[in-house]
């Protein structure tokens, strides 16, 4: 999601600097904002050239060297409350006084969140959804604290780059479109679990019968078979064996090559 973030960011005439903690990691994330950049250029998506989009993102493993002049900085790192803590109390240090912090959280708490920061007033929710330069929905999420000036100036920011934000007031686990979506994955992979369904039959119905862009299977896959198991585990609810199957196995959809469905070995989705 950070390499997306810091492209729709760009794109929207902004100078990123996009930061992760290892020079590998970094380094993929600007191949794939080319790639995605070259794609959107071939077929005049964009304003400008890629070329001039790129120009506009550097990147970095120093933290204070990413924010230190950052009017807003977006953290986009892995959904466990305690790196999400370390990384706000870091960006705190470093980032400017006057500085919006947010979050692109999915599902944890803001109020949480902003807590390891001196300045919580100023801690939002920016919730993107992948692939955050083809999706157009920003949930705008406020945490106990949030003023409304943060959540305006996090909501202006959105629209500047041709979002659609939409505001959350209240800090619930998974906020609007998680809540409701997650269940969706969840119920097929609860009828696969109990012998009720196949993986391309479910996917099947959705696309089919509901118009869906991808089926209950496809999605998790796309998104990361992970997010959705610690979804619904932090929340202390049963998770699907399915579900729990995949991600014991290291079958974490797309990202690892193979999930509900098989995208190195086998024909990857083909419920068609
Ligand atoms: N950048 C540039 N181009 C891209 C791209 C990207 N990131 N992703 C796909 N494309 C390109 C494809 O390569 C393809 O190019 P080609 O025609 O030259 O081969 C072209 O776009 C068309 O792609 P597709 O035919 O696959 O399909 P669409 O453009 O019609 O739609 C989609 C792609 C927008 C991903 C659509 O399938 C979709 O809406 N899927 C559902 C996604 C969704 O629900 N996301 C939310 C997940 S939940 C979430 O993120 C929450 C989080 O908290 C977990």
């Amino acid at each position: 999601m950070g390499h997306g973030i810091a492209e729709v960011t760009a794109i929207g005439g902004y100078d990123v600097a996009m930061r992760d903690i290892e020079e590998d990691i970094v380094r993929e994330g600007y191949e794939q904002i080319k790639w995605s950049l070259g794609k959107l250029d071939e077929k005049d998506q964009i304003d400008e050239s890629a070329d001039e989009v790129l120009e506009r993102i550097e990147t970095t493993t120093d933290i204070s060297e990413a924010v230190s002049d950052a009017d807003l900085v977006i953290e986009a790192v892995p959904e466990q409350m305690e790196i999400k803590e370390d990384t706000f109390s870091a960006v705190d240090e470093h980032a400017p006084d006057h500085a919006v912090l947010a979050s692109n959280t999915s599902s944890l708490s803001i109020s949480s969140i902003a807590s390891a920061t001196d300045r919580p007033e100023q801690v939002v929710g920016l919730h993107f959804f992948n692939p955050p330069v083809k999706m157009d929905l920003v949930e705008v999420t406020y945490g106990e604290a949030t003023t409304d000036e943060t959540a305006e100036i996090a909501h202006e920011w959105a629209e500047s780059v041709n979002k659609t934000p939409i505001y959350v007031r209240k800090d619930v686990h998974g906020f609007v479109v998680n809540t409701v979506l997650v269940p969706f994955m969840e119920e097929a992979a609860w009828m696969l679990s109990n012998d009720e369904t196949t993986v391309r039959e479910a996917d099947a119905t959705m696309v089919y019968e509901r118009g869906y862009p991808m089926g209950p299977f496809e999605l998790n896959d796309f998104g990361g078979i992970d997010v959705a198991y610690h979804f619904r585990d932090e929340s202390g609810q049963p998770v699907p064996p399915a579900i729990a199957e995949k991600v014991e196995a290291e079958e974490l959809g797309k990202k690892s090559g193979k999930g509900f469905y098989d995208y190195e070995d086998g024909d990857g989705v083909d419920y068609e």
